[in-house]
């Protein structure tokens, strides 16, 4: 059975984000001066906003996919399918799909990342060939450079969503996970959530803008130096402040200073390019120093973990932007902060020049 849902954006998040989603969509939606309501189970991993009075198309094309903070991915849903027979799901669906699309750039096969999605991982696996070719025989390419990708979000083996992305404003991850493999010589697996955000945050065209060898940096709470690893493993120079030990091995790269100090209070003795922090502590006293690091140009660009609280999650991350926003320092930056797959009940803020 097939449902149209033109007016529909479909976003995935971590698994008990949903709530958190839907009010970041709502928000972002009315802010573009369209009335929307949206659809949230508790504990399923994603959120269906649906526009009222306006065009979902547009409004998807007007959401910035990095802005949104809870979102791992941002589509447009166009159809809904369900009652797909298990003896041939292939044909059904691709009939459905070509009701739709003409081209996209390329077919992902995705499910909500819970335990009960994940049971669908090997079904999307192998269920992508033969779709592939039932949509060929259909004339919908899958390969056509610069169109949309398309998205089939399956909620269980008989049921899919059917959705398309922009390629330059989503994840450019199935799923919107991105599968990093935490090198052997890194210290820590905290090391995926800096090359995460790395990745998520800038392009490559600012990668090599702003992370260039020669660079300076310091990592507060940098022990036993995951974060600090991924600065040096791009050439930068690490201040790396923690009273716990750096593993042995980062020291021996000539780029690390390893000093024993409290993060609080420590400052530079001249201005960094780069500061990140990972110290585990309230959201709000790690905010108050990244802001003061920056708004004293002790540095020019900050990654930073915010740790969430139980409650008010999302108004902890809202009043945090509000207040950089409202900065000095936001005049000539990009400031932004993104709940990351590596992160877990944190999200990671990111402010760096613009240009
Ligand atoms: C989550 S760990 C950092 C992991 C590190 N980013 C990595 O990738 O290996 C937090 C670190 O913050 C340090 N820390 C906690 N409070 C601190 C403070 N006030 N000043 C400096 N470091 C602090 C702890 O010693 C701990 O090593």
């Amino acid at each position: 059975m097939t449902q149209p849902t033109p007016d529909t954006l479909l976003a995935y998040c971590r698994q008990g984000f949903e709530g958190e989603l839907a009010a970041e969509l709502s928000d972002q939606v009315a802010s573009l001066g369209v009335a929307s309501y949206c659809r949230a189970a508790e504990g399923s991993g994603y959120v269906s906003c649906h526009c009222i009075d306006g065009d979902a198309a547009a409004i998807w094309r007007q959401l910035p996919w990095r802005e949104l903070v809870f979102a791992r991915q941002l589509t447009w849903r166009l159809a809904q399918v369900t009652e797909l027979p298990a003896n041939n799901r292939a044909e059904p669906l691709a009939d459905c799909v070509a009701g739709h699309v003409d081209a996209v750039s390329q077919l992902w096969l995705e499910h909500p990342d819970t335990n009960a999605g994940k049971q669908l991982s090997r079904f999307c696996r192998r269920f992508t060939a033969p779709l592939q070719r039932a949509l060929r025989q259909r004339g919908v390419v899958t390969d056509e450079p610069g169109a949309c990708r398309l998205h089939l979000f399956f909620t269980d083996s008989t049921s899919a969503d059917i959705a398309v992305s922009e390629p330059s404003n989503s994840a450019p991850w199935p799923m919107g996970t991105p599968r990093l493999r935490r090198p052997r010589q890194a210290p820590s697996r905290s090391t995926l959530k800096l090359d995460e955000a790395i990745q998520t945050f800038m392009d490559a065209g600012e990668r090599e803008r702003w992370i260039r060898p020669g660079m300076t940096a310091v990592d507060l709470g940098a022990a036993p130096g995951g974060w600090t690893w991924q600065l040096v493993q791009r050439h930068i120079a690490v201040t790396a402040v923690d009273n716990g030990p750096l593993d042995a091995d980062l020291m021996t790269s000539g780029l690390v200073e390893h000093v024993l100090a409290d993060g609080f209070r420590y400052r530079p003795p001249r201005p960094v390019d780069w500061l990140v922090c990972d110290i585990v502590e309230q959201p709000r006293r790690v905010f108050d120093l990244v802001i003061s690091w920056l708004e004293r140009g002790d540095c020019s660009a900050a990654i930073a973990n915010l740790k969430l609280p139980m409650k008010q999650r999302r108004d902890t991350v809202r009043d945090a932007l509000a207040r950089l926003q409202a900065s000095p320092v936001a005049h000539s930056r990009r400031c932004g902060a993104k709940q990351l797959y590596h992160d877990r009940e944190e999200v990671t803020l990111f402010v760096a020049p613009t240009g």
